[in-house]
């Protein structure tokens, strides 16, 4: 989708031409600068009962006499806040975009000044409810045609809701790429698709990417990812992609993403109802995907490196068994007393791997653990690190992109549940505080990391009708790593 700001008085906008306009309604009053035709039509819906001037209330008027475009989205918002214009933008597109509307023009009124955060919160907005999974349905209904939203601004506004709408359209194209990934059917997007679509984001993006096979992951002792990968038919893959912004020399910023493509439990099986979803559990790569996207689309001046270990997770007479004990990367070895708390299993050694960057930071995005979904339940994501200016930063950056993250404690008393007779360490605890003992058990991998882990579990993706990727913490991701330039 394009996006372009315009400047124009609120008092202009009935002239504008466009097959919509959006007019999203700040607080509970008509607001006094708006052109007359459309503040006639708003007070005229308001006295018929159409629209009742409350957050979340909305109206559609067709033909709006002296308005220029044809059709009029009207929607309230509770304060002008970027969260509440998103949430009122997301009503009023709902309206429209299953109409013919190629071009939407948005109008904010009821506020001074209109910032970057709301113009990225339109943009992205529009950008979510445009998006439509079909890559495995032909019968899915054809995707709506907006295709072009003009966000009419005031003048001393133009330069931040400019910037504001780039941020919100590179961030739309990676959650976009994220969401369609993570959709795809773990039969279409295995370990090798991943890396392939991979490729082809960094190719067009001048991105430099490296996909390891199974010798060459072999060949670099991860013994922990290959335990995890061998009950399976599909080969792993091991990609990391460079983005360059800043000389050779500047210590990068680390992504590492968990790329379980499919996670039936292995012979620790998941029950069955539900396990489809367990095609989503590699939306902690996707996000890694499609933050590298975003980021070289606002090409900031320092270098980022996004990780991905990608295999499946299936039973099989091959496949890693309780009581198992491998070795990591690391050299330590490990206990595998569940055979479904694999995630970890893969992240350690790619947590050992990443060590070689030297970095500056290394943050991981994992599907990790039901317990964070019981936890924070589709809200906040889950935020784990020792590093207290680390997790300032990450806490900030969900609040900027609206894609939110709550910190959980680390205490050392949780990491006692971990400890094995037979192995360094055990790779669960009991299921009290199950979040934090996998959090623990990745952070006995990152001693020489300045590191954060974000469990996703419960916000990569939803469930029930509205089945499907979200593509979170995209948003969160690309506002840590834009924030991190000195
Ligand atoms: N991918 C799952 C975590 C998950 C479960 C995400 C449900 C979203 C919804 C992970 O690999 C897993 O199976 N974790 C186990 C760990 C347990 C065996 C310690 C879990 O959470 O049940
Ligand atoms: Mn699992
Ligand atoms: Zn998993």
């Amino acid at each position: 989708m394009d996006f372009h700001t315009q400047v124009m008085a609120p008092g202009a906008t009935a002239k504008l031409s466009a097959d919509a306009l959006l007019l999203v309604l700040v607080g509970d009053k008509l607001p006094a600068d708006l052109d007359a035709p459309l503040a006639n039509a708003v007070a005229e819906a308001v006295k018929l009962g159409d629209l009742v001037l409350k957050p979340g209330k909305t109206a559609y008027l067709r033909q709006v006499p002296g308005v220029k475009a044809p059709r009029v989205a009207v929607a309230v918002a509770k304060d002008a806040s970027a969260r509440a214009v998103k949430a009122a933008g997301n009503a009023g597109i709902a309206l429209v975009k299953s109409l013919g509307v190629k071009h939407l023009a948005v109008l904010v009124a009821g506020t001074d000044t209109l910032g970057g955060p709301q113009a990225e919160a339109l943009a992205t907005a529009a950008a979510d409810a445009v998006y439509l999974y079909r890559t495995t349905k032909p019968s899915a209904a054809e995707p709506p045609v907006l295709a072009k939203l003009t966000l009419l601004v005031a003048k001393g506004d133009a330069a931040a809701a400019a910037a504001g709408l780039a941020r919100g359209a590179a961030i739309a194209e990676g959650v976009t790429l994220a969401r369609e990934l993570a959709n795809r059917p773990g039969n279409h997007c295995t370990p090798t698709l991943l890396a392939a679509e991979a490729r082809t984001m960094a190719k067009a993006q001048g991105l430099k990417i490296e996909v390891l096979d199974k010798k060459q992951i072999e060949a670099l002792g991860m013994g922990s990812f290959l335990a995890v990968a061998q009950g399976s038919d599909e080969p792993p893959r091991f990609i990391v992609m460079h983005y360059q912004g800043a000389a050779k020399g500047v210590a990068p910023l680390v992504l590492v993403g968990k790329g379980i493509t499919f996670d039936s439990g292995g012979i620790s099986l998941k029950p069955g109802e539900g396990m489809d979803e367990m095609k989503f559990d590699m939306g902690g790569a996707a996000s890694v995907v499609g933050t590298m996207l975003a980021v070289s689309q606002l090409k900031p001046k320092l270098n980022l490196i996004g990780v991905i270990a990608a295999c499946e997770n299936m039973p099989s007479g091959r496949a890693l068994k309780p009581g198992d004990v491998v070795t990591s990367m690391s050299g330590q070895t490990i206990e595998v007393l569940n055979t479904d708390a694999e995630g970890r299993l893969i992240l350690c050694d790619a947590l050992t791997y990443v060590e070689r960057f030297k970095p500056a930071a290394v943050v991981d995005i994992a599907t990790l653990t039901g317990a964070c979904v019981v936890a924070l339940g589709a809200v906040h994501s889950g935020l784990f690190s020792p590093d207290d200016a680390l997790a300032a930063d990450l806490l900030a950056a969900g609040q900027a992109a609206l894609d939110t993250c709550w910190r959980m404690p680390m205490d050392d008393e949780y990491d006692e549940g971990l400890k094995s007779n037979f192995a360094d360490m055990a790779n669960i605890g009991g299921r009290p505080g199950g979040a934090i003992t996998a959090a623990m058990f990745l952070k006995r991998f990152t001693a020489k990391l300045r590191w954060a882990h974000l469990d996703i579990a419960a916000t990569a993706w939803k469930s029930g009708a509205a089945k499907g990727a979200t593509g979170r913490p995209v948003g969160l991701l690309t506002h840590w790593v834009l924030a991190q330039v000195k």
